[in-house]
């Protein structure tokens, strides 16, 4: 009850405290374009002032709006879907004017009768559909005479709005706004300035994308689609908008357009990375460009113990992975760029595009810093009402702390004499203080963090001695990560054998809770079997790892698991084996790691049963994921997958073969049944020596993963087959494929993957001609 009431509360807080913000002048707009499929429906709109519904075009015969069929129903249900959200946004209809269709939009500017129809049939269908303002995008400065002609569309645009209004009452005047790139430096191209200080609510500056590598031997099949850029001359925010108040705009009607996209190329040479280095070619669209959450999941996949350079210059991330160089506004830049747009006076801020942004991501950090200091006389009601809420708002918090801290007693007592126990437990962990760690680490600078285990982030340190280190932290707000924490420490001292990643020691200060491991400088195996998709990130990377190299690998996991399994006191079950929990020593020795989820049997019990469901998409055995049973077969499903995809280097959510519609299992049993198992095998693996070898392989992972757990060989029947190559080996039954949690993260990671691949993805950035 006293939840219910504070979350009431809350809510009446924010909502009220985001009209107040909207009632001052400052503008958080965003552009939702129809191309990018992100669905209307899914667009936070509390998160802005303005949203811009984008593209309208222009018919060239009659110069009126022309909206494209297949977008047309979301177009006109723009305005009431963001509005359920946010019911004090407003909407504009964004209209196209640029590359493609700058020849139509020239054409109907120096006459005023095809002006006219422009501009009645934009005002006709921002009523029709509801908007409450139009957009122009995509006009260049350009030389006198085409400029005064935009002068005079603008001007008698603003008269028709103004007419239709004052004829339509009721309704309020239709904003008008337009989008402006650069002036030229040689002030040879300019906009229509009076006319545009006359007739526009603002504009919006587009001052991004300066900073693209030089392309002078680019000789790819777009390369006509890029000038050549000097780098005497780079232009920044900063220069781009003081241009514009140079040229005697008022900062009051600039807004600021922040990009939620960057570009990745390829360079020349890897170790030459600074703005206007050379680049051979663009990593993945005609031009380079990548959406922040692309950009994300792509450092995420790729971009290991490499951390992105902010330079303040530019206001832009740079990240360099191998030869492949990428930049793009991150948080600390969209940051700086709203403290900077505040400083400088201007009217507020716009994003582009929406559908970038991760989860919101950027979004929140622009409007958070945004709304810092805005200083407005509130009306006297407001202020009371949020006292109000307020005060019962506290109330309702020291009522519900109060109970829940009574809850918790009990369970907290539980834990600390858990937590008691085992770091007096006698175990042979080292002991570290929290202290050592954090300089070890460099107080956890970000540049540090190498990876984000199952319950927090995991750094790379440097202990006094001298020995790197990989340390694991707890995230303080994790309750399950703590149970996972103790799990890990009790079972690890434990353990000790050559293919499992040696624990060094713990750090159990307080709050702060760390697990220590030697560093292992190879990183992970994922990081190489899955590197075939992205040739530039490191265009050898995949060819480190020979088929030679790969038995090795599969021979220290097998030892490893047949340890697990046999070996030692207990019988343990991992279950969260995957290529990324395996990592590589600087002999390139596998270690198997991550604990968190093991459970512990003795040597008389078979099998358990869990009601929570754990494990990571494709590995998860059939069994687990209907009944929560789990035994060493649920190892050696997650082994047999593993298996399969060391060998051809593909990953479990993408969808293969024919029409793409066999998973992964499915994908290798026919081609198996079918007697093409070397179309399976990765490409970089092309030895016919080791063919015989590889079709073992792929017929043990096979059995390993049959729907049936008893079906499924134990390790040690593996171990046998892989050594002895003449033991006799059964056939197969059809694998079985589950789906669990992590599924969507794993088909985007496969979506975007696909993306990142092809070459005909439609570009983000047409907001910016080039
Ligand atoms: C432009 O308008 C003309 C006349 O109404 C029409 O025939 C034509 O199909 C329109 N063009 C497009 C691309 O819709
Ligand atoms: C638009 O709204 C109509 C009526 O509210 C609805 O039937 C239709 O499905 C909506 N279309 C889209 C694309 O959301
Ligand atoms: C307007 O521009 C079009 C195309 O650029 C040209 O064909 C036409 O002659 C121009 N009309 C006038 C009145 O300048
Ligand atoms: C000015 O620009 C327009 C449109 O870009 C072009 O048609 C025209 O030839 C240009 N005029 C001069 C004098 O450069
Ligand atoms: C500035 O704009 C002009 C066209 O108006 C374009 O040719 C030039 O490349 C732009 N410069 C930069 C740095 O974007
Ligand atoms: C340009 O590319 C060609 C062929 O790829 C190469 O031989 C040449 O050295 C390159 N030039 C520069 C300046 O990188
Ligand atoms: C921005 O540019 C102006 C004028 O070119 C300059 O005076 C100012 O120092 C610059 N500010 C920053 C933060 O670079
Ligand atoms: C930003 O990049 C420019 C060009 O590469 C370089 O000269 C400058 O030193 C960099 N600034 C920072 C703060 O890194």
């Amino acid at each position: 009850m006293a939840a219910k009431t504070t979350t009431f509360f809350v809510l009446l807080f924010f909502s009220l405290n985001l009209q107040c913000s909207s009632s001052d002048n400052w503008i958080r707009a965003g552009y939702w374009v129809s191309s990018s499929a992100f669905p209307v429906s899914e667009i936070n709109s509390a998160l802005f002032t303005h949203l811009m519904c984008a593209f309208a075009r222009i018919n060239s015969s009659t110069y009126h709006i022309l909206i494209d069929s297949t977008y047309e129903q979301s177009f006109s249900n723009f305005t009431n879907t963001v509005k359920r959200k946010n019911p004090s946004v407003i909407t504009l209809l964004s209209i196209w004017a640029g590359k493609q269709d700058s020849a139509i939009f020239s054409s109907m500017i120096n006459q005023s009768s095809s002006r006219q129809s422009f501009i009645e049939s934009s005002i006709e269908t921002a009523r029709l559909y509801g908007f409450d303002g139009l957009d122009l995008v995509g006009v260049m400065a350009g030389n006198s005479t085409s400029m005064t002609n935009l002068g005079t569309l603008l001007e008698d645009w603003r008269a028709a709005l103004v007419a239709s209004e004052s004829s339509n009452s009721g309704k309020s005047e239709l904003l008008m706004v337009m989008t402006g790139y650069n002036f030229s430096e040689t002030r040879l191209l300019s906009y229509p300035v009076e006319s545009m200080k006359k007739s526009l609510d603002w504009v919006v500056v587009l001052a991004f994308d300066y900073y693209l590598p030089t392309r002078y031997n680019f000789t790819g099949p777009h390369s006509a689609l890029y000038g050549s850029s000097s780098s005497s001359s780079w232009l920044n925010v900063n220069n781009s908008i003081q241009e514009w108040l140079n040229r005697g705009f008022l900062a009051t009607k600039l807004v600021l357009c922040m990009p939620y996209h960057g570009y990745a190329w390829i360079l020349v040479n890897a170790n030459d990375n600074s703005v206007g280095a050379p680049a051979s070619g663009q990593i993945i669209n005609i031009d380079g460009s990548m959406g922040y959450k692309y950009i994300k999941s792509f450092i995420e996949d790729y971009g290991y113990g490499a951390a992105s350079v902010y330079n303040g210059t530019f206001g832009v991330n740079f990240f360099t992975i191998g030869q492949t160089w990428i930049n793009f506004d991150s948080v600390e830049a969209i940051r700086a760029k709203v403290s900077f747009a505040k400083e400088k006076g201007l009217l507020g801020y716009s994003v582009f595009q929406l559908g970038n942004d991760d989860n919101w991501e950027l979004s929140t950090v622009a409007k958070g810093q945004g709304g810092k200091d805005q200083k407005n006389e509130r009306p006297l009601l407001i202020i009371i009402l949020i006292i109000v809420a307020m005060a019962i708002l506290l109330i309702g918090t020291i009522v519900c702390y109060l109970k829940r801290k009574f809850n918790l007693k009990s369970r907290m007592k539980n834990r600390t004499s858990a937590t008691e126990n085992f770091s007096c437990n006698g175990h042979n962990l080292l002991v570290l203080s929290f202290t050592t760690i954090r300089e070890a680490t460099d107080n956890f600078a970000s540049g540090n963090k190498i990876g984000e285990g199952g319950y927090g982030p995991v750094y790379k340190g440097r202990l006094p001695n001298g020995q790197e280190v990989a340390v694991k932290r707890l995230s303080k707000f994790s309750h399950q990560g703590w149970e996972e924490f103790k799990n890990e420490v009790e079972l690890t001292e434990r353990l000790q054998h050559v293919n499992l990643v040696p624990v060094l020691g713990i750090c159990n200060e307080k709050e702060e809770k760390m697990l220590i491991y030697e560093f292992m400088p190879n990183k992970s195996l994922d990081f190489y079997i899955f590197a075939s998709l992205i040739l530039y990130t490191d265009p050898h990377r995949r060819y480190l790892l020979d088929w030679r190299k790969r038995a090795h690998i599969i021979e220290g996991i097998t030892q490893g698991l047949l340890y697990l399994q046999e070996y030692s006191n207990f019988t343990i079950i991992h279950r969260d084996l995957k290529a990324s929990n395996v990592l590589l020593d600087s002999d390139m020795n596998p270690k198997i790691s991550d604990f968190g989820m093991a459970k512990a049997f003795t040597k008389d019990e078979r099998e358990a049963n869990t009601r929570r469901i754990v494990g990571t998409y494709g590995y998860v055995p059939p069994e687990y994921v209907r009944n929560g049973i789990y035994s060493k077969k649920y190892d050696v499903y997650s082994y047999g997958v593993l298996l399969l995809q060391i060998i051809s280097g593909k990953r479990t959510a993408c969808y293969y073969g024919p029409n793409d519609s066999f998973n992964l299992l499915e994908f290798a049993y026919k081609l198996w049944k079918d007697g093409e198992g070397m179309e399976f095998f990765d490409s970089s693996l092309d030895d016919s020596s080791s063919t015989w070898k590889l079709m073992r392989c792929m017929q043990v992972a096979l059995l390993c993963v049959q729907e049936n757990p008893a079906d499924r060989p134990t390790m040690l029947e593996v171990y046998t087959l892989l050594k002895n190559e003449i033991a006799t080996i059964t056939t197969p039954r059809e694998p079985a494929f589950s789906f669990t949690r992590d599924e969507d993260e794993e088909i985007n990671k496969c979506r975007s993957e696909m993306r990142k691949c092809s070459i005909n993805y439609e570009s983000i950035t047409q907001l910016v001609p080039r």
